[in-house]
């Protein structure tokens, strides 16, 4: 007890991270600063169909151990110098949480070290917001399972619009698996949408009519997706199908985005999640940042995707502030919400 009251107050060791929201299973560090070291992850790719929340946990239980130690030996560490356990404890697939809190509770109890379940879409802003130096950013939080634009207000990143119906991520792989592309889908779509721009400069004119995904300040994409598989089967070219759909999609995102900057009269966006690894989408924040006088932000890709160290930060941050959860308030959370999370920093 001691030993966690001294490592607690003075955090003379590394916080590891645990993600397991969904396929990916990472580990990763912060020192005692807080600072980053890259994570050491993996991630089930089924040959087929989509993500089966218990093959993923079972991946994740596989893979666990061995990860976690080639972490530790690329960094010259050993358990004891773990100061704390940091792990995801929402949202995402409760088969898959599941099997990072468990091993986030054992490496905790046997350790002696604090244990702290953080929230996976506030540890996306966090590390964009330690690699980018941004301060108080508009978030674009584009991944596979969530799409949301997220201020900062009153104590907790408030969601001020967010897809009704999928995430944008999940659009693009279900598209592309419509189509014989395995997860993830997203950047093989960037790839023939690039082939598209590269073979007709003159894009704008290219560009294939589908449906609009702005609702007020929300956003749907199943519409998207249905008319861009119509598009295909009914003969238009691939290349130019995968270009339109991420010109409507991101367009759409960015669109909302610009909202929230004009309603809050902040002047940062912050991209965050899987999908902020496009270089469109980049590009299409930085043009609209730059039109109105404000600063597109994006973290390095190995910090867009799920991560460990994103979830090592924030319990970093949770932990320096006083807050650490205790075993019997440790369960999984697959609904938690971005602001249920009060941000006391
Ligand atoms: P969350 O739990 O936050 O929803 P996630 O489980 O979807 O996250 P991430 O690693 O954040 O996991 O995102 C994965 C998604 O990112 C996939 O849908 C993948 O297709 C998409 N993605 C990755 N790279 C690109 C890219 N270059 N262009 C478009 N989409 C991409
Ligand atoms: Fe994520």
């Amino acid at each position: 007890m001691i030993l966690v009251e001294r490592r607690y107050m003075g955090l003379d060791g590394w916080v590891l991270g645990i993600e397991s929201t969904a396929h990916t299973f990472s580990f990763g560090l912060v020192d005692s600063n807080g600072l980053p070291r890259p994570s050491v992850s993996d991630t089930l790719r089924p040959d087929s169909g989509g993500i089966h929340p218990r093959e993923a946990a079972d991946h994740h239980v596989e893979l666990g151990a061995k990860l976690l130690k080639d972490l530790l030996d690329r960094e010259n560490l050993v358990p004891n110098d773990i100061a704390a356990i940091a792990y995801s404890q929402g949202p995402g697939m409760g088969p898959c949480l599941r099997t990072g809190a468990a091993a986030a509770r054992a490496l905790s109890t046997y350790l002696s070290v604090p244990l702290i379940g953080v929230n996976h879409c506030v540890a996306h802003i966090e590390i964009g917001r330690e690699q980018c130096g941004c301060d108080d950013p508009i978030l674009l939080y584009v991944s596979g399972g969530n799409t949301q634009v997220i201020a900062r207000l009153d104590g907790k990143y408030r969601v001020l619009g967010e897809t009704l119906d999928i995430g944008i991520g999940n659009m693009l792989d279900k598209f592309a698996r419509a189509h014989g592309i395995p997860f993830p889908g997203g950047p093989e779509v960037e790839k023939m949408a690039q082939k598209w721009l590269d073979s007709n400069p003159n894009s704008s004119l290219k560009e294939l009519e589908l449906p609009y995904a702005v609702h007020g300040m929300d956003l749907a994409f199943s519409g998207l997706l249905s008319a861009a598989n119509r598009l295909v089967k009914d003969g238009s070219p691939f290349e130019a199908v995968c270009w339109s759909l991420q010109e409507h999609a991101f367009a759409a995102c960015i669109e909302v985005a610009e909202r929230a900057l004009a309603h809050t009269r902040k002047d940062q966006i912050l991209l965050g999640g899987g999908v902020a690894c496009n270089q469109r989408l980049r590009t299409m924040s930085e043009i609209m940042c730059r039109e109105r006088g404000a600063s597109s932000y994006c973290p390095p890709k190995m910090y867009c995707i799920d991560n460990g160290t994103m979830i090592a930060r924030l319990g970093w941050l949770e932990l320096i502030n006083g807050r650490v959860t205790s075993l019997e308030h440790s369960a999984v959370d697959q609904e938690l919400r971005t602001d249920h999370t009060a941000i006391i920093w």
